[in-house]
């Protein structure tokens, strides 16, 4: 093979492996509305599976159902704070048309998205924690005989691109960090042994696929840096994005994505929903009730 030929295929190959940053793209700044100050602010909380959120509806005080579009909301006080809740079903479209109907309907200050997701960080055992700084869709771009290029969807509010990595809202990120050292897990017997769940803040892809697939994993990892995957939280993430509501995605880990992932599903899934839905309690309790 000549020298040429070799350093060509050397530039392929790292280039293949470099992470994906928004370099080409400039980020706006996000100019949040405010609501209007005679209403006190309702939060938003939704999440993929209806076990999921009836776990939190079954906390509510002074609960009331709506029917929208076919979709049931639930709105109501937790921890004294107004909240609305709705399952969204699995997958981004049905996150983002949820999303959208609760954002138009109840004009929420906030988004939540809290659920369950398969650990791709290595280090990330069933009942852990995400906290999602930012998210990531890991379907969508340009494909290649030669590479996945991940791009950002073009946001028709406004003909910009949106990042390929939707950040979370600051002060979300900062209650959240705030509410999960004041929150007490229970341990969890796991391959690992038994261990008390870690909470960390990192990146939750978003793809409409299970991941099962210890390649995937490694992809996912090396081109995205990814902590987590699941089928919903870009998707809402976009919509928030592109609506400029601030939002934030928590996940807790109900299996590796590996070949063993559907199995893993079926035994933690109830315990990592519970884990993430305490996180969510928490932060609700640390919510400013004013606008
Ligand atoms: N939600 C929970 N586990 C998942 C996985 N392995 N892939 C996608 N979504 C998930």
């Amino acid at each position: 093979m000549t020298a040429k030929l070799s350093f060509f295929i050397f530039l392929l190959l790292c280039s293949s492996c470099v992470v994906v940053r928004d370099s080409e793209f400039a980020v706006r700044p996000i100019h949040y509305p405010r609501c209007p100050i005679h209403e006190p602010p309702i939060t938003g909380i939704l999440g993929a599976f209806q076990k999921e959120v009836e776990m939190l509806q079954e906390q509510l005080t002074d609960a009331q159902d709506k029917e929208i579009e076919g979709m049931r909301f639930v709105s109501g006080k937790l921890n004294d704070k107004r909240v609305v809740t709705a399952w969204t079903g699995i997958g981004k479209v049905n996150a983002a048309m949820t999303a959208t109907l609760l954002i138009e309907h109840f004009k929420p200050r906030e988004l939540l998205f809290t659920g369950i997701a398969g650990g791709v960080n290595p280090q990330l055992w069933p009942g852990d924690i995400v906290i999602a700084a930012e998210t990531a869709y890991h379907d969508m771009g340009i494909l290649t005989p030669q590479s996945f290029d991940y791009r950002g969807a073009m946001n028709p509010l406004d003909g910009w691109r949106n990042p390929v990595f939707l950040p979370a809202d600051d002060r979300l990120l900062e209650l959240a960090e705030k509410a999960a050292g004041q929150l007490k897990l229970e341990k969890i017997q796991t391959t690992a042994g038994e261990r008390l769940p870690q909470i960390i803040k990192g990146v939750v892809v978003t793809g409409d696929v299970f991941v099962a697939s210890p390649d995937k994993c490694i992809e996912l990892r090396e081109k995205l840096e990814a902590d987590a995957v699941e089928m919903e939280g870009a998707a809402v993430a976009q919509i928030c994005y592109q609506r400029k509501i601030p939002h934030l995605v928590i996940r807790s880990i109900s299996d590796k994505a590996d070949e063993g992932a559907v199995l893993d599903k079926q035994t933690f899934q109830m315990t990592a929903a519970k884990n993430s839905a305490s996180l969510v309690v928490e932060i609700i309790r640390l919510l400013d009730s004013r606008n």
